[in-house]
């Protein structure tokens, strides 16, 4: 038994030297043109995944949201569509990049990242709307994926998420119609502004 153990303990010793071997031995490549290997990308993926569902389970989603992510909201309501135009703000300046739309590639920014910025058209479809949430909140280390908490208001973030509930029913010309009407939203608003300093 004792002898064993002993030689238990030798093999997890001469293990965790090798492993510092080959973390100081630099060969390991780090290049985002060369995928994990499978059971590395395993185990990269089921952290995260297991991460993001035990933090956001707990997550109170408001009501017009759940609304809006179940089907359920009828026509939208004057609140829902101010709530989904921020949304489409935000999502339009910051996440389009790395992401892309109905109807617009990810960037070459956003093509050049390892692991790939997901389609979120899918991922609105798959996951519930406190883990959207969550991930836009807090990020996910070594990903590329930013957390938005240090910016933006947990009620901007709801924003977000009440339009990727939108986004995920949307076609190409929906999303540069909404595109349009938030351009023209945007010059009223400089005119707005300019005409004001006029004065
Ligand atoms: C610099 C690139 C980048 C930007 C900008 C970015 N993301 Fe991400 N995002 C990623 C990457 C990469 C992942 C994948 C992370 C992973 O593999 O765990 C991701 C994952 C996500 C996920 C999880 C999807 C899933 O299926 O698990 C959501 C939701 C998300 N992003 C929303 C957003 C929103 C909303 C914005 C804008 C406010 C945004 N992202 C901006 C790169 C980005």
């Amino acid at each position: 038994m004792k002898k064993t153990i002993a030689i238990i303990a030798v093999t997890i010793v001469a293990e965790l030297i090798l492993l510092v071997i080959f973390v100081q031995s630099g060969l390991y490549n780090v290049s985002t043109l060369s995928p994990d290997p499978g059971p590395l990308k395993w185990i990269f993926s089921t952290t995260s995944d297991n991460s993001v569902k035990h933090h956001a389970q707990a997550i109170v989603v408001p009501q017009e949201v759940k609304a809006l992510s179940e089907g359920t909201a009828s026509n939208d309501s004057p609140s829902d569509s101010s709530m989904i135009a921020e949304g489409f703000d935000h999502y339009n300046d910051m996440c389009v990049t790395c992401h892309g739309a109905p109807g617009i590639d990810r960037s070459e920014a956003g093509q050049g990242l390892y692991p790939q910025p997901p389609d979120l058209v899918k991922s609105a479809k798959e996951l519930p709307p406190q883990n959207l949430f969550w991930v836009i909140k807090n990020g996910v280390k070594s990903t590329g994926m930013p957390g938005f908490a240090k910016t933006h208001s947990d009620s901007k973030i709801w924003a977000m998420v009440a339009f990727l509930e939108k986004m995920k029913n949307m076609t190409p010309q929906d999303y540069a119609a909404m595109e349009k009407a938030n351009t023209s939203m945007g010059n009223m608003n400089m005119n707005m502004k300019m005409s004001h300093h006029e004065h």
